[in-house]
Formats: C-alpha cells, sequence, structure tokens
C-alpha cells in the first residue's frame, strides 16, 4: 500500500487525537508566536494532516499554506473553514520545493524526514520561527528522530524552547526556534 493510500485510510477511520491543537503548540502560540506577530504573517503547516494547527493559526489571521499526501485529510481541512487565508497542496514532501525565506512561521508535527531539515530552515524568513513536535525512536531504529537530534539538526536556528521527554515507549522533542537575522 502507498503512502496516501494508508494516510487515506487512516484518516477515513477516523483520527481523533490529531483533531484538537497540540498543547506545546497553544503554549508557543501564546508565548512568542502571538507576541512577535501581533498582526499575523504567512505560515506553513508541514504534513499538517486536517489542519489542527493551521485552523489555529487561521483564526488568528496568519496566512496559512497546509501541505499533505493525504487528499482526504485536506479535504476535511477544507470542509471545516470556507477561510480563504488556507492554501492546501496535496503533495509528497520528499518532492515538495519549499520555497526559500517564505515563511514567518514553519510547523512541523510527527512527520520525520531528516534530509527535509535545510529546506525547511531555508523556508523561514530571517526573524521567522519553526515550531516542532517530533516523536524520538529507540537507537536500535536509525530511520527515526534519535536524542538530541532535533537540536543539531536546527543549529542554524537560535533555540527558544527544547524538551525531550518519554512518552510510552519512546520519547517527545518538542522545539521553538528562531532564525537568525
Ligand atoms: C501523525 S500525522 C500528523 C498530522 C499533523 N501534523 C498533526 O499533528 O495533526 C502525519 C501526517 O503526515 C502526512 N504524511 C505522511 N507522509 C507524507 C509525505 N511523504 N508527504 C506529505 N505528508 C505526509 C500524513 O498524511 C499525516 O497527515
Amino acid at each position: 500500500m502507498d503512502i496516501r493510500t494508508l494516510w487515506n485510510e487512516r484518516y477515513t477511520k477516523g483520527l481523533p487525537s490529531l483533531e484538537t491543537p497540540d498543547p506545546f503548540f497553544i503554549r508557543m502560540f501564546d508565548q512568542i508566536i502571538s507576541r512577535e506577530f501581533p498582526a499575523g504573517g504567512n505560515a506553513i503547516d508541514l504534513a499538517a494532516g486536517t489542519g489542527r494547527h493551521t485552523l489555529h493559526l487561521a483564526e488568528a489571521k496568519w496566512k496559512v499554506t497546509a501541505v499533505d499526501i493525504s487528499d482526504v485529510a485536506l479535504e476535511r481541512l477544507v470542509e471545516q473553514t470556507p477561510d480563504v487565508q488556507i492554501r492546501t497542496i496535496c503533495t509528497d514532501l520528499a518532492t515538495y520545493q519549499l520555497p526559500q525565506a517564505a515563511f514567518d512561521l514553519v510547523v512541523l508535527y510527527y512527520y520525520f524526514d531528516r534530509s527535509l531539515f535545510p529546506a525547511i530552515i531555508q523556508a523561514v524568513k530571517p526573524g521567522g520561527l519553526l515550531i516542532c513536535k517530533l516523536a524520538v525512536g529507540k537507537p536500535a531504529n536509525p530511520i527515526a528522530l534519535q536524542e538530541q537530534e532535533l537540536l543539531q539538526l536546527t543549529n542554524m536556528l537560535d533555540t527558544a524552547s527544547y524538551e525531550e521527554r518519554p512518552v510510552k515507549d519512546r520519547g517527545v522533542a518538542e522545539y521553538a526556534g528562531r532564525k537568525p537575522f
């Protein structure tokens, strides 16, 4: 089964855990994003799913591009809002050409491909932010994000917040960083 079909099936069955904004995102929105960009800005939500964070940003007047491989997820997002500030792009991030220095905010939640990080960081405007939360895998799984690796992958940014902690049988890394001017 290809990745799009797999995720389309998951979204058709329903993924309730991905329907409300994540607490770390809300905290970063309240403490950093909304203070540094009180009038909103341009954001991209990578592997956005049904857009729980896209919607939160759009409600705060951000112009958001939501990218995901699942057309089912992106259709759900569009159904939830007539907001013209949201643009959806249904594509595989492995081949998507991220525009450079185009976004005040890049959101990356629970989609990990370490080869994308140079392009993700280039996509952030000087002074812009990257907010991400990713699962940390076991050392025996080299494809997964490793402990402390997120800090290495983002070392071109100034870290504003970082925490890694165990969750169930694995871990989670929460990161916020700012691109220097
Ligand atoms: C665990 S979900 C997270 C969704 C969203 N970021 C959130 O936190 O609600 C992972 C997402 O990655 C998307 N995805 C998986 N592989 C992808 C790829 N190669 N390109 C773009 N999106 C992909 C899936 O469709 C799914 O929406």
